[in-house]
């Protein structure tokens, strides 16, 4: 790292701040939390409005629940897991600045963002090296629940606390009488104030790495306050590089509102399998004054408590639960029947492929990288997208895109799992129907990852509506470091 040059953008960047009006992240999160709830089970929400907001990512000590020692976490601010609250259709500001030693950018998952502010280096911006800041500034057209990591040396960056949440308003979240989220989060570390190495070689070929301390918004089955008798709005994201939860309510009648941030149709919840990256946001009843409900995980024999709610008060609606449902997305309806299919093989892979002579990645500002950074790659392959390995360490080029579209052609794609674990797949830049799935019944809905089980077939389709370069990829961050993931164009 060049001292000088780390001096002089760090004092050009507390310019351009006073300049600008930004706001940093450390000041404004005590003085907005969101006026119906608080308490201390809860993340603080930051509202984003004209002023620029700072996310100074940097290494910070963390004490986890239930520790001592506090072990070296990367955050965005002096909190974990910053929660934005963004409005459909207005203009966010959000500037990067990196203090880590090692170079960084933020990907919005799951919004529909203009490509250059999709955050993947090397493939829509050249990486923010350490002491440099980056604006992404773009409106984010939908209302919904989504999140925001590093992309590359994902597994270490994500894996010590790099990420944040983004809740995009539309004013519907009014229609409730309370609105919680709850972010689920493993931790892999020890007693000593060290984590755990971030990637195995068990894990990454197997299942993943998992931690083994289950937090929900960075407490071990928080509880949390609710009015009593009421409607509420739970928002669930599973930050977690690794884990799958089969998700339920114990004490409170539910329905599934929204998945990945895209309304559905409400229907009663029993429970979800929610993989990594995945969202779901639930309408239920709370009981009345004193009584309590509980969010679980079923996946193991003995369901393990993630968060407790307790009722409090007068009872807010004494009639029968109505949950009205969310506004249809906007997202235009793929035509099917005039689009190919194309299968998209999803497997386990002992080989790297050689991508000798291919173009190099063009930015969206017309510069060419040649590049590509070991950080983003992994010495060993182990699986593979049609049977295609995201480039080993040392290849100079990226590889081909896996599919192009036409601006506004129908994206007809079918994912088959012939590998023997679970792959939650994600893609950039738009949102996907699901259509049908094989093994793992689900309604059809509108996603941004989907799970594809050992053995599944799962259909899904959408729009290729947004021009530019995009990712997919597993979402199990040891998989997609380790080979799976590509990239596909729209032009
Ligand atoms: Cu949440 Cu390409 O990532
Ligand atoms: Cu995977």
């Amino acid at each position: 790292m060049k001292a000088g040059a780390a001096t002089i953008s760090r004092r050009a960047l507390l310019q351009s701040s006073a300049a600008f009006g930004a706001v940093l992240l450390t000041r404004c999160e005590s003085l907005s939390r969101t006026a119906r709830g608080s308490g201390p089970a809860r993340l603080p929400e930051i509202r984003l409005g004209q002023d620029e907001l700072i996310l100074n990512a940097s290494e910070r000590p963390l004490v986890l629940p239930g520790h001592n020692m506090p072990v070296p976490a990367w955050t965005y601010g002096e909190k974990v897991f910053p929660v934005l609250r963004a409005r459909a259709g207005e203009t966010m500001r959000v500037r990067l600045a990196n203090r880590l030693r090692e170079h960084t950018t933020i990907h919005w998952h799951g919004v529909k963002v203009p490509n250059a502010m999709d955050g993947v280096p090397y493939v829509t911006q050249p990486p923010v090296l350490p002491d440099e800041d980056f604006l992404y500034e773009f409106s984010p057209p939908n209302p919904g629940l989504f999140f925001f990591h590093p992309h590359c040396n994902t597994a270490e960056q994500f894996g010590r606390g790099l990420a944040g949440v983004l809740i995009v308003d539309d004013g519907t979240e009014d229609d409730y009488d309370d609105d919680i989220l709850c972010a689920l989060r493993d931790w892999r570390v020890d007693g000593e104030g060290n984590f755990l190495p971030f990637i195995t070689n068990d894990g990454a070929g197997r299942a993943g790495s998992f931690g083994d301390l289950r937090t929900t918004n960075l407490r071990i089955a928080p509880e949390i306050d609710v009015p009593a008798g009421a409607d509420i709005r739970l928002r669930i994201v599973n930050l977690d590089p690794t884990r799958s939860g089969e998700i339920g309510i114990a004490g409170a009648e539910a329905v599934v509102i929204a998945i990945d941030g895209n309304a559905v149709e409400p229907f009663s919840f029993s429970t979800w399998r929610l993989g990594p990256a995945m969202r779901l946001e639930l309408c239920l009843r709370s009981p009345p004054d004193g009584g309590v409900f509980r969010l679980l995980d079923y996946f193991s024999a003995e369901p393990v408590t993630l968060a407790a709610f307790s009722a409090r008060g007068a009872g807010k609606r004494p009639g029968e639960f109505l949950p009205s449902a969310l506004p249809a997305p906007r997202l235009p309806e793929p035509d099917i029947a005039n689009a190919n299919l194309h299968e998209m093989e999803l497997s386990a892979s002992a080989v790297a492929t050689q991508y000798a002579d291919l173009a190099p990645i063009v930015l969206p500002d017309g510069r060419t990288i040649n590049l590509l950074d070991s950080l983003c790659t992994s010495a060993t392959t182990l699986w593979a997208v049609d049977g295609r390995t995201w480039p080993e360490q040392g290849h100079e080029n990226a590889p081909p895109p896996i599919l192009r579209f036409a601006r506004g052609e129908t994206a007809y794609i079918e994912f088959f799992n012939s590998s023997r674990f679970p792959h939650p797949m994600h893609l950039h830049g738009h949102a996907f129907k699901v259509l049908s799935a094989s093994e793992l019944p689900r309604p059809v809905h509108w996603a941004d990852t989907v799970l594809v089980m050992p053995d599944e077939r799962v259909r899904i389709a959408f729009v290729a509506d947004n021009p530019g370069n995009w990712m997919l990829h597993c979402h199990i961050i040891e998989h997609q470091e380790t080979g799976m993931m590509a990239w596909f164009e729209v032009y």
